[in-house]
């Protein structure tokens, strides 16, 4: 019985971790994305409402760590500060909505 729950667990433990940014909340970084103006730039280069810098065919993000990298250099260079969390909350919310990676 207790080595069923262990495993149980072990198994749940594994599925969670699987899935990127588990720990990111999309809803708090689609907020924390508009409030700091994250496309402004991207709108620049792109147009519209600069969300085809994500989608255009040769995009440079393609794994969750470039996605994570990429976050950091974003924010670095805008002098935007995020914490752990906000990292986190962004990439769940751009990986949802534009990447999807597994
Ligand atoms: C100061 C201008 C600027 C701001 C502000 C900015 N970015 Fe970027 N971002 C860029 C540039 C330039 C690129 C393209 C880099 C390249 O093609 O090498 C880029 C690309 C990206 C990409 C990769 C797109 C791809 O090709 O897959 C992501 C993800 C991204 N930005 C996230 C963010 C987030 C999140 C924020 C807000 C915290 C942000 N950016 C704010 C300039 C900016």
């Amino acid at each position: 019985m207790k080595r069923a729950v262990l495993l149980l667990a072990l198994l749940l433990s594994a599925q969670v971790q699987a899935a990127p940014f588990a720990s990111g909340n999309a809803a708090e970084g689609k907020k924390f994305f508009d409030q700091n103006h994250c496309n402004r730039c991207h709108v620049d280069m792109m147009g519209g409402d600069g969300s085809e810098i994500f989608t255009r065919p040769d995009h440079k993000v393609r794994s969750a760590s470039q996605l994570v990298s990429q976050i950091n250099f974003c924010s670095g260079n805008a002098g935007i500060r995020i914490t752990h969390q906000d990292e986190q909350n962004l990439a769940a919310y751009l990986n949802q909505r534009y990447y999807k990676l597994p």
